[in-house]
């Protein structure tokens, strides 16, 4: 089988690494692809955002499956362009890609629904905007309607901070049409969880829990970023709240959009917020999370084609994934700069020295290959994405190896999976037993 991936991120190199080892695979492709990508498939040109010329390379490669790896394909209609010449496509239609195109649509899509989410109002101009904000209390959270690559929601802890977004989004336009409309919601407090399923419309299959790393710095301070760092654990989820979350949102949602004519297929990513009163939805993307593919793609021990041949069989019902029951994680080492403008064309060493390490692997994302020499090209550079037979290990392995990559201005989170070392500790606590260091990262 001729297998294409679409995109250039670490999402997409996890993607490509796993798909390629299956029993299945004759060549792989990915386009755009980055440097990373080029040592496991041959990469080439596309424009992500440009359904017909994705359908134009998978017809020259004659892939029989195509797998869309970021949002701005799907929310675009690439599936919609492939199915419609008859080829294989793993991801949701244009439609059904609303979930994340739109949060005016998710919202509204989840009131319908009766799925859980934080109460809201919907805006379509500044003044109106205002209105609804003085509804709120503080903090309060201003989203704007369209994609926006993470630049789109503010948690304002000040009213002026959410009145400054407003501002920004709808007289300065300074996201284009994406922030013409928003969402203005009540911020949600607990913590956060990457519930990621993957379905062929009805049935589903959940992948294992992770948590993501917003925020660019330690202890979740600073700006949203797209993701810092993410780590996946059993232990992140238990069968109760999993069975909930099953209950209460991935079905519904499902149910929902099949009724509304409008079925999901592929991966769904539910960012979910454990509340005191339970799980509530912070937001729908129609994808894999980046940087949650990592460690969950390192996990899956299961042939990903064969899970996507489940679905389009309808037969998915019947598939069970194998994952490994070892933690795993990923650590973004990104620019100077980022999340806001990077400074690339710096220069990268030590990143094949990383990777020898036995259960480390080094994910690109903004790199660039120019003289021989690995470049910076962007705001997240690597993803070190390492197992082990614990959590503990698993981050003393992606530590180990993050000491030994090296560029100017490289900075990373020394704090990825504290929480769930922390949830370890308060376990092995309750069970009568030592508890373990809180802290997986060495010192700066
Ligand atoms: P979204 O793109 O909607 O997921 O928002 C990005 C991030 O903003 C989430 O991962 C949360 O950290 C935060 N966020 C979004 N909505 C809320 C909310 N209602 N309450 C608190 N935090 C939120
Ligand atoms: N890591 C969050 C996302 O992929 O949107």
């Amino acid at each position: 089988m001729k297998i294409l991936v679409i995109g250039s991120g670490g999402r997409e190199h996890a993607l490509t690494w796993k798909l390629r080892e299956s029993q299945l695979m004759e060549e792989i492709y990915c386009a755009p692809g980055n440097p990373g990508i080029a040592q496991e498939a041959e990469c080439h040109p596309v424009d992500v955002a440009d359904p017909k010329a994705i359908l134009a390379l998978a017809q020259e490669l004659k892939a029989d499956l195509t797998v869309m790896g970021p949002e701005a394909p799907l929310v675009a209609g690439a599936v919609d362009e492939l199915e419609q010449a008859g080829l294989w496509a793993v991801g949701p239609t244009r439609a059904a890609a609303q979930l994340e195109g739109s949060k005016i649509f998710s919202k509204q899509f989840m009131q319908r629904h009766s799925i859980p989410t934080a109460r809201f109002e919907v805006a379509e101009n500044f003044e109106s905007a205002i209105k609804a904000l003085a509804n709120f209390k503080i903090p309060v959270v201003v989203k704007a309607d369209g994609l926006a690559a993470g630049k789109g929601v503010v948690v304002a802890r000040r009213r002026e901070e959410a009145e400054q977004a407003l501002d920004e989004f709808m007289r300065r336009k300074t996201l284009r049409e994406a922030g013409g409309r928003v969402v203005i919601e009540e911020c949600l407090t607990g913590e956060e969880l990457s519930f990621i399923i993957f379905s062929d419309g009805k049935n589903l299959l959940p992948l294992v829990p992770t948590q993501d790393h917003k925020a660019v710095f330690d202890n979740d301070e600073g700006p949203n970023t797209g993701g810092m760092g993410a780590y996946s654990d059993d232990a992140i989820l238990d069968n109760g709240l999993k069975a909930d979350i099953l209950q209460r949102i991935a079905l519904p949602t499902l149910a929902g959009m099949a009724a509304e004519g409008n079925p999901f297929r592929g991966f769904l990513y539910i960012g979910v917020m454990m509340t005191p009163s339970g799980p509530s939805v912070l937001e729908y993307n129609v994808r894999l999370g980046d940087p949650e593919a990592q460690p969950i793609l390192m996990r899956l021990r299961s042939d990903l084609v064969e899970i996507f041949k489940g679905a389009r069989d309808g037969e998915l019902e019947a598939i069970e994934a194998r994952w490994s029951p070892n933690p795993a994680v990923c650590v973004v080492l990104a620019s100077k700069g980022y999340p806001g403008k990077p400074e690339v064309g710096k220069v990268i060493t030590g990143y094949d020295a990383a990777e020898s390490q036995g259960g480390v692997k080094v994910f690109h994302a903004g790199t660039a290959f120019h003289d021989g020499q690995l470049l910076t090209a962007g705001g997240r550079v690597l993803g070190v994405t390492a197992t082990g037979a614990d959590l503990k290990s698993a981050l003393d392995r992606a530590y180990a190896a993050v000491g030994k990559i090296r560029f100017e201005g490289m900075h990373f989170r020394r704090d990825i999976g504290a929480k769930g070392l922390k949830r370890m500790a308060k376990n092995s606590a309750r069970k009568g037993m030592a508890p373990q260091s809180a802290s997986g990262a060495p010192k700066p």
